[in-house]
């Protein structure tokens, strides 16, 4: 290993593999290619820059779904001693149970996993000498002064929502996948044709109960989308990830991006907006089968989309547009953009 630094270190054009994430580069880029042939090595030296770049960006995503879902924990989830802050309002989260009974302790739930998703990739970072993602810095917007919320600031707004719900069409669609450049219909037009607030932005927001409820809607539709995002990005990046325990990491939490997608999936069914529309019908919730690599090969149930090239970007792309950084500085565009570049710049060493 240490032979191995060394040969890195002297080298400038492998130096130039190494990027500002990394705080101690010769602890993680023992793995990169030398002399044409790959470096062997015990699987811990075998992170590459590429991948640190990888959990850098998933770790910024994963404070900043920590930062929404926190939000939506305060007013409408459960607090407690796993997911403090906060007060509840509980007349908004009386609309989000008329969606379902469960819906607080989902909310308190997924919560939770969003800070231990990021809590555990930094901590894994920093185990390699690569530095945390922190961007605190960045907590400047105004967040909801309803009751029930704490008076803090936040990384992300809640309340000028543009909520895309192609997710389900593209999930019942038996022939077309993004991944082959096909187009979705939004399941409910009316979120993408306006900014909508997802939590009440103040107490006046309480009331009439139809206002509410229409807030509740959105929430409900946003936590799936969300997911659905999270679901697709992690198998998109794994397929460039390098080292065998950085893609269990990715392995492993993805999924469970999953399982929250597929219960918000279940719960936005029971959104009034699905009564009586044929189209839409609430309790088809799995991925129907489709076409997948190749319109040749016979059809199969995927997560969809996850091509890897640019999946980093598109990520930011798409949250940027649902207006989640809406009032975000240049600076926080700038470093969100700079974590995708590196990102969707890592190659997997073959
Ligand atoms: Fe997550």
């Amino acid at each position: 290993m240490l032979q191995q630094v060394r040969t890195l270190r002297s080298s400038s054009t492998r130096r130039s593999f190494l990027c500002a994430g990394l705080a101690a580069p010769g602890v993680i880029g023992a793995s990169l290619v030398a002399g044409g042939s790959r470096v062997a090595a015990r699987d811990e030296d075998e992170i590459t820059h590429g991948d640190i770049s990888i959990l850098r960006f998933l770790s910024a995503l994963e404070i900043l779904e920590t930062d929404l879902w926190q939000q939506y924990n305060e007013l409408g989830g459960i607090q407690d001693a796993e997911v403090p802050g906060g007060s509840g309002s509980k007349a908004y989260t009386d609309a989000l149970v008329n969606l379902d009974g469960d819906m607080p302790q989902y909310i308190h739930d997924n919560t939770e996993d969003e800070f231990t998703h990021f809590n555990f990739i930094n901590g894994y970072l920093m185990s390699k000498g690569a530095k945390p993602v922190n961007l605190d810095r960045f907590r400047t917007l105004a967040g909801s002064t309803a009751m029930g919320a704490q008076k803090i600031k936040r990384l992300t707004n809640l309340m000028q929502l543009t909520v895309d719900t192609s997710w389900w069409t593209r999930y019942r669609s038996r022939t077309k996948n993004p991944d082959f450049g096909d187009t979705f219909p939004p399941a409910i037009p009316g979120l993408i044709q306006g900014k909508f607030p997802a939590i009440p932005r103040s107490d006046a927001d309480l009331t009439p109960g139809t206002h509410l409820q229409a807030i509740a809607n959105t929430a409900a539709f946003h936590f799936a989308t969300i997911e659905q995002g999270g679901t697709s990005l992690y198998p998109a990046l794994a397929q460039r990830v390098s080292n065998v325990e950085v893609l269990r990491i990715l392995l492993s939490i993805g999924p469970t991006e999953a399982l929250h997608f597929q219960v918000w999936h279940d719960k936005a069914g029971n959104a009034p907006a699905f009564a009586g529309n044929e189209d839409l019908q609430a309790n088809l919730i799995m991925p129907e089968p489709t076409v997948f690599l190749s319109r040749s090969f016979p059809v199969c149930s995927i997560v969809r989309p996850t091509e890897t090239q640019g999946a980093a970007m598109g990520a930011v792309r798409f949250l940027t547009a649902s207006g989640l950084f809406t009032g975000q500085s240049r600076a926080f565009f700038a470093e969100l953009n700079a974590l995708a570049t590196q990102a969707d710049l890592a190659q997997r060493a073959v």
